[in-house]
């Protein structure tokens, strides 16, 4: 028998775009007990096409719980100890299914998916005096029209796959992004599921009132979408309601964050002014701009940054949002044979000194933040005959540094108060030489996270300060607190040269047909 592990214990589920997992924390503190992680497929239908099986992901859910279970009992622990859990989630990406079957309609389209271009010029042209202004809508829910956002999705399915327009005017149609649809499986589906979604993913979708937090009429006829979809709006910290079956039957789910704000609440970035970034596929940049709304002028976005609580004020966060960062080495593994592994990028980048000045702009679905162009494609310019695979790794991750540089140059515009230190998190922050031109490059200190998984302890915080009222939640974690610090190494004569030689590639990027 394996020594008794005491509880209690929080759970959070992280559903992200590559991969699905069930972690189990201690409650209250950031100590790990067990995990488990499975991938999740994506479906590439056609050229600037993503879309995942709703069906595949609550089951690779469900069988993320169970395995971390098993290994909770495997230690020592207790399921019945497990108190409470969280959900945190790919944000933007949207799945609709039928009210009586419970049944998804359609596959979900990803956060990254394509499709909607000519939607947005579409829905541009409506917009009056010709205005054509992606900024239309800023003012009601803080985001411009792109692509990206869950809205603008919705009304592609409304305009061209039958069995959802019909269901919209038959009232059987629901819409939920990847928490509502988790939420509402998991609390018993079509029989007695829940239809409700958080402040934080509700602000992702262009329909949810940025002051109000509430479904905005005004949004609603924009977009030309039933109310009749929409699930309520709660807090990011609250009782949604119970697990329906399976080993956590009965026990309540009491948190709701998109996953780049339930990041920003793990790496403990609860005041104003403090701002993090995450490195996954694409790369997020939020900062916390307390209970005040900061309407960008730069191409940042406002979004709300999460609630604790049903009575509790709202805070707000600018975001910098990059698609493709990490995806980026995946397209050199997959597409250009470059690479074999994540594992090899640091050591081969290494074996350079620098990019030999070629400039990779990896603007495969558009630019987002700050340029918001949904035309602009990959480019890679500089290249000679002495350029070589490593040069281009190399450039590879500057380009993520760039990207980053290109974000906090708009914070620093929209907030005027220049960031003197960015906490760091993500897969790609194992890598040192990453983060050392990450400094470089912006010319600010990295701080780096102890633990990777600050995504699910900011969900597993929140499920925890619901049920646990004593529970503060900005005293000091054992473990969160940066791991190290990383300060620039090169001079700012240097880093603005690099950086204009970078605006000239974007430049490219976004002119590339002409
Ligand atoms: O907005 C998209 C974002 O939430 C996806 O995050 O970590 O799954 O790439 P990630």
């Amino acid at each position: 028998h394996p020594p008794t592990l005491c509880g209690p214990f929080v759970g959070a589920i992280d559903e992200g775009t590559t991969s699905a997992r069930f972690i189990i924390f201690r409650a209250g503190t950031d100590e790990i007990v067990c995990f488990h992680q499975i991938e999740v497929e994506s479906i590439f239908q056609k050229e600037g096409w993503c879309e995942q099986d709703p069906m595949a992901i609550v089951n690779t859910v469900n069988e993320c719980i169970a395995g971390a279970c098993k290994k909770l009992i495997a230690v020592g622990g207790k399921v019945e100890e497990i108190i409470t859990i969280g959900i945190t989630n790919q944000r933007e990406s949207t799945v609709v299914w039928d009210r009586n079957s419970g049944q998804p309609l359609v596959n979900a389209i990803i956060w990254l998916d394509n499709r909607t271009t000519s939607t947005v010029e579409e829905l541009l042209e409506t917009i009056p005096n010709n205005a054509r202004n992606i900024n239309y809508l800023r003012p009601l829910c803080g985001l411009p029209l792109s692509p990206y956002f869950s809205g603008v999705k919705l009304r592609w399915l409304r305009d061209n796959v039958p069995v959802v327009s019909q269901a919209m005017e038959k009232g059987t149609a629901m819409f939920g992004t990847i928490d509502t649809w988790l939420m509402y499986n998991l609390t018993g589906g079509k029989d007695c599921g829940v239809h409700k979604t958080d402040v934080t993913n509700a602000s992702r979708t262009m329909l949810m009132n940025i002051e109000t937090l509430q479904w905005d009429a005004n949004l609603l006829k924009f977009f030309g979408l039933p109310k009749t979809i929409l699930p309520e709006i709660c807090s990011s910290s609250e009782f949604y309601g119970k697990i329906a079956q399976g080993v956590l039957q009965g026990i309540g789910i009491t948190s709701v964050l998109g996953d780049q704000q339930a990041a920003l609440v793990g790496q403990q970035c609860l005041a104003k002014g403090q701002a993090k970034a995450t490195y996954g596929t694409g790369c997020f940049l939020l900062y916390n701009t307390g209970p005040s709304i900061v309407h960008s002028t730069h191409g940042l976005l406002t979004t709300v940054g999460y609630q604790l609580g049903r009575k509790a004020v709202p805070f707000y966060a600018l975001e910098g949002s990059v698609s493709i960062a990490g995806a980026a080495f995946n397209w050199l593994r997959d597409n250009m044979n470059l690479i074999q592994n994540s594992g090899q990028i640091e050591s081969m980048a290494s074996t350079v000194d620098n990019s030999l000045d070629v400039y990779f702009v990896p603007a495969f679905n558009g630019l987002y933040a700050p340029y918001w162009n949904q035309d602009a494609r990959g480019v890679i310019c500089g290249l000679s005959e002495e350029t070589t695979s490593e040069h281009i790794v190399r450039a590879t991750l500057e380009a993520v540094c760039f990207q980053v540089r290109d974000i906090l140059d708009s914070m620093h515009k929209d907030c005027k108060i220049p960031l003197a230190k960015l906490m760091v998190d993500g897969g790609m922050t194992v890598n040192n030489l990453f983060l050392q031109l990450q400094s470089d490059l912006v010319g600010i200190q990295v701080l780096r996270a102890k633990i990777a998984e600050t995504t699910a302890l900011g969900a597993a915080m929140a499920a925890y300060k619901a049920v646990e009222s004593r529970y503060q939640m900005e005293a000091p974690l054992s473990k969160t607190g940066p791991r190290d610090a990383i300060k620039p190494s090169i001079s700012a004569t240097d880093r603005n040269l690099r950086y204009q030689k970078w605006k000239m590639a974007i430049d490219r990027s976004l002119n590339w047909e002409t």
